[in-house]
């Protein structure tokens, strides 16, 4: 029994709700096509990463729940109860979008899949599960950060379909909601900074690489110009109107070893899109 340090000290803030809202989206159709802007790589983009979620949502839940009946405080305890539920909803709803996009593409979404459950079985395996929940720390860490450059850099859903867009910003928008539970479980367990640093450089080459695989197995029929294509992309992303500017700072932040998630308060942001999808109250106090 690992003695669990008070998580009364966590910085996150008392009215952030994490509510998980039950959405199912109108996706099967528009998944055949080039759903944002009617361009290649920005739809392979988003649905590269949505080829991760299933198994990474479910790894998040496994790490954070062995750890659950040992959490004290009551209100840590409701909140871990609300991040698996908006997890486990999240996953439901990538399978489907999966499905129906490597259905349409002709994609093998196993073949995606295999290469993260054998490095996810190994994890399991081979890793104490701190290190298990340490590498959710930093995983959760970087989706609250591209779940933040959503709302922050709107260009980068700017021509999306619209039932794609609400699906996106659905799941922005929960992730920010439950972006500390895993960082308080793991200062609660008494996992270290350092443990968690290392993590994040490891987590942070995995997931890159895993993004471009999948991008470049979903462009694999591209007819135009490859170079233009990627050129274009990481315009895209980085340029000047880039829909992941300003990522590094709040990412390089994690690395401080006084951080908390919600030294990033974004609730102001993140206020302006519940109206669209009900909830609990962020608005800052
Ligand atoms: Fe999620
Ligand atoms: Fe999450």
């Amino acid at each position: 029994m690992i003695k669990m340090h008070n998580s009364s000290l966590s910085r996150t803030p008392q009215n952030v709700e994490i509510v998980p809202r039950n959405r199912q989206f109108n996706i099967e159709e528009v998944l055949a096509t080039n759903w944002h802007s009617g361009d290649a790589f920005k739809t392979a983009f988003f649905d590269a990463m949505s080829i991760l979620f299933p198994l990474g949502e479910q790894f998040f839940i496994d790490s954070v729940k062995e750890f659950r009946e040992q959490i004290e405080d009551p209100e840590l305890q409701r909140r871990v109860r609300g991040f698996m539920a908006q997890e486990s909803i999240h996953r439901r709803e990538h399978q489907r979008y999966n499905e129906a996009l490597c259905r349409a593409r002709g994609v093998p979404l196993e073949k995606m899949e295999a290469v993260v459950e054998r490095r996810q079985d190994f994890a399991r395996n081979h890793l104490p599960p701190v290190q298990q929940l340490s590498a959710t720390v930093a995983l959760e860490h970087l989706t609250a950060i591209l779940a933040d450059a959503t709302f922050r850099n709107p260009d980068g859903l700017d021509g999306a379909h619209p039932e794609m867009k609400a699906l996106w910003h659905w799941h922005a928008l929960e992730e920010t909601e439950h972006k500390s539970v895993a960082f308080d479980v793991f200062v609660a367990t008494g996992g270290s900074h350092w443990r968690r640093r290392v993590s994040m450089a490891l987590v942070t080459i995995e997931f890159t690489h895993h993004v471009i695989r999948n991008m470049r197995i979903l462009l694999r029929d591209y007819e135009g110009s490859r170079m233009k294509l990627w050129i274009g992309g990481l315009k895209f992303l980085f340029g000047e109107k880039g829909a992941l500017r300003g990522l590094m700072r709040p990412y390089l932040d994690f690395y401080k070893k006084d951080f908390h998630p919600w030294d990033h308060d974004n609730r102001e942001l993140v206020s302006s899109v519940m109206s669209e999808f009900g909830g609990g109250a962020v608005n800052p106090v």
